[in-house]
């Protein structure tokens, strides 16, 4: 898939946010490396707690079907910022792809790629419990 179908199937996932809460949809598409996508939306919860991110919705699909090996993820917001992983979201995506591409995006459709080794550098990882 080209760089921009990916992001047109991040910005798409927009739409099915759930987002009455915070009205601040994030859409994801998560590639594997047998080119497989897998996308995800924002699921909020008026008890906040169980609101889930995109790109958390994104991994427990893949995740759930088979896939763990995750070449790059495209975060679609429609901020000013750009949509940069939470911290939750960071960890869940080391646990299965420390090497991983996250490209992110504001609303007006620019775009920064990072490692997740810049977004969370010494992390801890499933290798430190064997
Ligand atoms: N959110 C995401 O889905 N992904 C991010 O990268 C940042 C935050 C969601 C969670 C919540 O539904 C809303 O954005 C506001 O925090």
């Amino acid at each position: 898939m080209t760089d921009q179908e990916l992001v047109d199937r991040a910005i798409k996932m927009q739409e099915f946010s759930y987002v009455p809460y915070s009205r601040f949809p994030v859409g994801a598409a998560l590639e594997c490396s047998d080119g497989t996508v897998f996308t995800g939306c924002n699921i909020e919860n008026a008890s906040f707690g169980p609101t889930i991110c995109a790109e958390r919705t994104a991994v427990a699909k893949a995740v759930s079907e088979g896939h763990r090996d995750f070449v790059r993820i495209v975060i679609a917001g429609r901020s000013r910022e750009l949509c940069v992983p939470c911290g939750v979201c960071r960890q869940v995506l080391r646990e299965f792809a420390p090497n991983i591409e996250i490209i992110c995006l504001n609303g007006a459709g620019e775009e920064r790629t990072f490692t997740l080794e810049e977004l969370l550098p010494h992390s801890f990882g499933p290798e430190y419990l064997q």
